[in-house]
């Protein structure tokens, strides 16, 4: 980094860029808009910042100046980020594996400021969102953010970029799996992620034909499930998909989660809870497909390079306003920008009012709380 020269103002403006939290589709198509954006249109310099906060921890600062070769037209077909990213924890309090909190909060802050930054463009989820408001609070940084996350539950915004991608993986594995149950006449259950929304599991259960979509903004019964079975039976149909988001419980309310080897507990396993409940209770053959991270992975879907595109652009233009502490976020059909603290502050899952709940009823899909669906 020390060969980038100290600029300010005007066309010399050097702007930072980095990607937080976990990885998903179609944040490369943005880090491409704000290049060519930035460039083109202002003549200004974009410093990419390497594994988002964690790059400016570390000395020499982990950063490098983009341009247009770093951003060809074909990292739109690449998934992660090229910048690398972090999600190992709040940087404010981080725990080493003794144990040990330290706050890397002014050290994040210097590494901003050896770069020379006017502005920064920070690309997360409501996590990292929270995190990089903090640090531009109180390192008086210049920030505008751009929400990402394939779990959908950012405020104020009607998508963020993934979770299209990963609607689309979790549908073709539902496609998949159909064909392969209805040989069998198995049930085949599919746990998605989603954390604790359930927006990949109602998307991709309704545009996979799911017979029952489990998500946790709705309680569930097995006994509704086993209803559904058996009147699918009575039809001639002997297979049933089911799609359940990885944070729906057991019947009794129970967390489903697993340790990891970093010590945190994450969700995963209502599946084979679900699997092992409905095998005892129908004696029907039970299958289940985790997709995990393959939702995040993969050819980024036209609407997150859509997406992606349009934020990275007016990301750029709200720099060169002047206008900071925004998010950009998309609803009725425009690109537009709201207070980052009021996004982070209104999270969003499943409404059981939603239209697409509606429609998930409508179509006969069980949603696990009313054998009559
Ligand atoms: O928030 C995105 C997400 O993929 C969730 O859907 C999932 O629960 C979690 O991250 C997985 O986290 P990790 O990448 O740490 O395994």
């Amino acid at each position: 980094m020390a060969a980038i020269s100290d600029t300010s103002g005007g066309r010399n403006m050097r702007i930072g860029i980095l990607t937080s939290g976990g990885d998903c589709a179609g944040l490369n198509a943005v880090i491409r808009a704000v290049v060519n954006r930035a460039v083109r249109k202002h003549g200004w310099q974009v410093i990419g910042i390497n594994q988002g906060t964690d790059g400016l921890i570390a000395r020499p600062v982990r950063a490098m100046p983009l341009d247009f070769d770093s951003v060809p037209g074909n990292i739109m077909m690449m998934s992660g980020t090229i910048l690398g990213t972090t999600s190992r924890g709040d940087p404010f309090a981080l725990a080493d594996s003794s144990g040990t909190v330290t706050d890397y909060s002014d050290a994040i802050i210097k590494g901003y400021h050896e770069l020379g930054l006017e502005a920064l463009i920070g690309i997360g989820g409501d996590g990292s969102l929270s995190i990089l408001s903090r640090l531009a609070a109180k390192g008086d940084w210049n920030l505008v953010a751009i929400p990402k996350t394939i779990d959908n539950d950012v405020g104020l915004t009607e998508t963020a970029i993934g979770f299209g991608t990963a609607v689309q993986v979790a549908t073709e594995a539902l496609d998949r799996l159909h064909f392969t149950a209805a040989s069998h006449d198995r049930v085949m259950i599919l746990e998605v992620m989603g954390r604790d929304a359930g927006h990949i599991a109602l998307h991709a259960g309704i545009a996979g034909a799911a017979d029952v979509i489990l998500i946790p903004e709705i309680p569930y019964t097995l006994e509704a499930i086993r209803t559904k079975i058996r009147r699918r039976a009575e039809r001639g149909k002997n297979y049933n998909l089911i799609i359940v988001a990885e944070s729906v419980k057991t019947e009794a309310g129970r967390p489903v989660t697993m340790e990891h080897g970093d010590g945190r507990r994450r969700y995963g396993g209502v599946g084979q809870y679900l699997a092992a409940r409905i095998g005892e209770m129908t004696r029907a053959e039970t299958r289940v497909t985790v997709l995990g991270h393959v939702q995040r992975g993969g050819i980024p879907a036209s609407s997150d390079r859509l997406l992606g595109s349009a934020f990275g652009v007016y990301a750029v233009d709200l720099i060169a306003a002047k206008n900071f502490g925004r998010m950009i976020a998309w609803q009725n059909r425009q690109v537009i920008d709201v207070a980052i603290e009021d996004a982070i502050a209104s999270y969003v899952s499943v409404d059981p009012d939603d239209a697409l709940v509606h429609t998930a009823r409508g179509l006969g899909i069980c949603l696990g709380d009313d054998a009559d669906d």
